[in-house]
């Protein structure tokens, strides 16, 4: 039997593709034979990554710049792509994170919170992934194939505090990837699936400063979330890999509508 997690010659789109998880991904993705579309909003961001990548496999890498939370912008990349890219064989929905005015501060309450910077947290880490997968799932629906990955959260499956539109937006996203899953499952093809992943805690941009002192030490919100976490650490980037690189391939052909948590057991824990 062929290789059913064979990666070889298969093409990715990734948005959010120059952050933390992103760009580790795109890394893993490209050592094993794919091609990557990248989409980003830093030109200068966008070109760095690209030649790291082409350092690993040359002409495996295209990118185009991008605002997810622009409609017109998105329905002209999805005619870029059909003309330059052609076949795509999944889309990996990476934007989206933590809104620093959006967070609420120690001390304040859930009156403190001011509307718009909620909406905006919803807006980035729901709607940025909504939006893409409206316009770019269609290349899959007429192609008849492809695997569409959206990035959850643990906020989806506790309250955190702290972050309430970020937690929404999560939750939401959750039962959008149910919703299309059902949706491209029943009419359009059985070979379009759509999953989500949802990773515990991972260092990176968006959450470095909450998560680590100046000094280097963990902050007492890392400390929380170190304790209610099994393994009693974060996770690498890297380990999100494994469960990406089965979702995308053909190995998860009867998987649609899951979600996959990577999280050292945060949320099989009750924290007694
Ligand atoms: N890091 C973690 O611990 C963690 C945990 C759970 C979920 N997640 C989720 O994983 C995803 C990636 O997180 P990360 O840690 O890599 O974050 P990150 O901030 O490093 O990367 C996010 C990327 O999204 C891009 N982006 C944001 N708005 C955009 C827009 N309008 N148009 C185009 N690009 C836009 C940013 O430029 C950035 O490159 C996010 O959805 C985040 O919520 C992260």
């Amino acid at each position: 039997m062929k290789n059913q997690f064979s990666l070889e010659d298969k093409c990715y789109v990734l948005s959010g593709a120059t952050g933390a998880l992103g760009g580790s991904i795109s890394d893993y993705l490209v050592e094993n034979g794919a091609k990557v579309v990248l989409l980003g909003r830093s030109p200068e961001k966008l070109k760095k990554k690209k030649e790291q990548l082409e350092r690993i496999a040359e002409g495996n890498t295209i990118t185009y710049l991008v605002d997810l939370m622009d409609e017109d912008s998105l329905k002209e990349l999805k005619q870029k792509i059909v003309s330059e890219v052609g076949a795509i064989h999944g889309l990996i929905n990476l934007a989206g994170g933590n809104v620093p005015e959006a967070t609420l501060k120690p001390g304040q309450s859930i009156f403190d919170i001011r509307f718009k910077d909620t909406q905006s947290a919803i807006d980035l880490n729901l709607y940025g992934t909504v939006l893409p997968t409206l316009v770019l799932g269609e290349i899959m629906a007429k192609q008849g194939h492809g695997s569409i990955v959206n990035i959850s959260s643990m906020a989806a499956k506790q309250s955190i505090t702290r972050v309430l539109g970020y937690s929404i937006a999560k939750t939401g996203i959750e039962m959008f990837t149910k919703w299309m899953a059902l949706e491209l499952g029943s009419k359009f093809s059985d070979k379009i699936r759509v999953n989500a992943i949802a990773p515990g805690f991972f260092i990176g941009n968006q959450n470095r400063k909450v998560l680590i002192n100046e000094d280097g030490s963990y902050t007492e919100r890392s400390q929380k979330i170190l304790a209610g976490t099994p393994m009693g650490r974060f996770g690498d980037a890297s380990e999100l890999n494994g469960t990406v690189h089965f979702l995308l391939s053909d190995a998860s052909s009867f998987v649609t509508g899951a979600i996959f948590d990577v999280d050292g057991g945060f949320n099989s824990f009750s924290g007694v």
